[in-house]
């Protein structure tokens, strides 16, 4: 993975920029994506939030995969993608994203079961 930013400026994380409402829905989408096709790969990152996001050139760039887990043998995999999902929804939540996590995070996991990622 590469450096995100300038050479003596990090890439900022999500958590510390405020998007706005038209943007928001754009990069909302874009985590989501990263989120099913991970899971299309047997990941599921374990730790996502907007602490984790980096925020650059209207792009986001997620880090800091230490927790990642296998949904194949992981027994917590189903809430780890659940949590993930509604720390997602809660932060673009304050930027007019809506979205029901709840509905979310069984759509992609019975996708992952029924491997239709
Ligand atoms: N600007 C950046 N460009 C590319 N990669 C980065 C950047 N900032 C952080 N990372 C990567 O993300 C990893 C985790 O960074 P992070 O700042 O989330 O660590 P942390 O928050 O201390 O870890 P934890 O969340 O587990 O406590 C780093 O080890 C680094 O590889
Ligand atoms: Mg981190």
């Amino acid at each position: 993975m590469e450096y995100v930013g300038l050479p003596h400026d990090p890439a900022p994380l999500l958590h510390d920029v405020a998007p706005a409402p038209d943007e928001a829905h754009d990069l909302f989408t874009r985590v989501m994506r990263n989120v099913e096709l991970w899971l299309a790969y047997n990941v599921v990152h374990g730790d996502l939030s907007a602490f984790n996001i980096l925020w650059w050139e209207g792009n986001v760039t997620i880090i800091d995969f230490p927790h990642a887990v296998d949904p194949h043998v992981n027994p917590n995999a189903r809430d780890l993608l659940a949590r993930d999902v509604d720390n997602v929804c809660r932060y673009f939540g304050r930027y007019g994203v809506r979205a029901d996590p709840v509905r979310l995070a069984a759509r992609l996991w019975r996708r992952f079961l029924h491997a239709e990622l």
